[in-house]
């Protein structure tokens, strides 16, 4: 079908009115030197062959929203918490990528193959121009976008119309359920106010085994964690136990003067700049150091930041000596480890 050229005369309103949307398709791409060379449906409306083409769109759209049901479970239902003793955790982050990937794929494909399949074939060659819309123009683009919408089977295709919006509603819903997780209230167990130390629980080694006053030399150091079920993972759990040498006077911090057992100190090994793990004791000059950036904490004066960006001592674990001679804790510690939220000094 060619189009009507530029030099028609002008149409009235009323004139308009007669017309169908299709007409003033064809009149607005003549308006615009658009020539629609070519324009035929694929599939005969209503044939076998086109409700098959409209079954597979809609099945893609289903498969994104069954996706997206399988990422919501995931999300809400899946173990993802670090455990020994189930390992499906691992899984978690895979599967949430899947059904994500899965439920964007299948709306892609629904979109593309309805496109390909549903949508009539058109070549249409326009040439390019400037200049003002009028009326008419205004009129006529209108009504493309509405031919264009009847084209594309919305308004009839009830099926297709339904598993789209259940696929790609579907996506939203992908997006705002995970916003779930952040609305929490940090405070309310307060996680992050305490660590799993507590009054009289034993310090042990990595293997489990508590650590008495001596296995350790004097100058040195023992990482330790607090003796309970999964302790030795807990991120704010590990703690360096150091021996100073008898013949170095410790300075404590106000308040802590008591939260030594004589030569002994034990001070939280995640550093208070970014969280690294502290984990160098230099037993000459009695410093300690964080490899990450070079902060230096003199252990002589309760881990207090010499050198370095550090601006806070390391927490300082509170110890003794139980009855059967191993080391305990005597509380928790009085102050929030690790990288100041933190730049509270005390949360009693
Ligand atoms: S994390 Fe320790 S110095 Fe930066």
């Amino acid at each position: 079908m060619s189009g009507e050229g530029t030099s028609q005369p002008a149409r009235t309103a009323a004139d308009l009115d007669g017309l169908s949307d299709e007409e003033l398709t064809h009149l607005g791409a003549g308006l615009d030197g658009v020539r629609i060379l070519e324009r035929e449906h694929r599939f005969a409306p209503g044939s076998k062959a086109e409700r098959r083409a409209e079954r597979l769109v809609a099945g893609c759209f289903v498969i994104a929203f069954l996706s997206v049901v399988g990422f919501i479970a995931v999300y809400l239902f899946y173990p993802w918490r670090f455990s020994l003793a189930d390992q499906r955790y691992f899984l978690y982050t895979p599967l949430l990528g899947l059904t994500m990937g899965l439920a964007l794929l299948a709306v892609g494909a629904g979109i593309v193959l309805w496109g390909k399949l549903l949508m009539p074939h058109e070549t249409a060659v326009q040439d390019r121009h400037d200049g003002f819309s009028d009326e008419t123009d205004r009129r006529t683009i209108a009504a493309t976008f509405r031919d264009s919408l009847e084209m594309t089977g919305l308004a009839r295709r009830s099926l297709l119309r339904r598993s789209l919006f259940l696929g790609s509603g579907a996506l939203g819903l992908m997006a705002v359920v995970p916003l779930g997780g952040l609305v929490k209230n940090p405070w309310a167990k307060k996680e992050l106010l305490g660590t799993p130390w507590k009054a009289g629980m034993r310090l042990v080694r990595l293997d489990g085994v508590a650590v008495r006053p001596e296995d350790l030399r004097p100058g040195g150091m023992e990482t330790v964690f607090p003796d309970v079920p999964g302790g030795r993972h807990a991120p704010d759990g590990p703690v360096m136990l150091i021996r100073l040498y008898p013949d170095v006077t410790r300075r404590p911090r106000a308040g802590q003067a008591d939260y030594s057992w004589g030569s002994y100190v034990a001070f939280s090994k995640i550093c208070t700049h970014v969280g690294c793990p502290t984990s160098l004791y230099e037993q000459q000059t009695n410093k300690i150091l964080c490899p990450c950036h070079q902060s230096q904490f003199d252990a002589t004066r309760d881990a207090k930041p010499i050198f370095g960006p550090a601006t806070r001592s390391l927490p300082m674990l509170p110890i003794t000596v139980d009855s059967e001679g191993f080391f305990v804790a005597r509380s928790d510690f009085r102050e929030p480890i690790g990288p100041a939220f933190w730049e509270r000094r005390n949360y009693d």
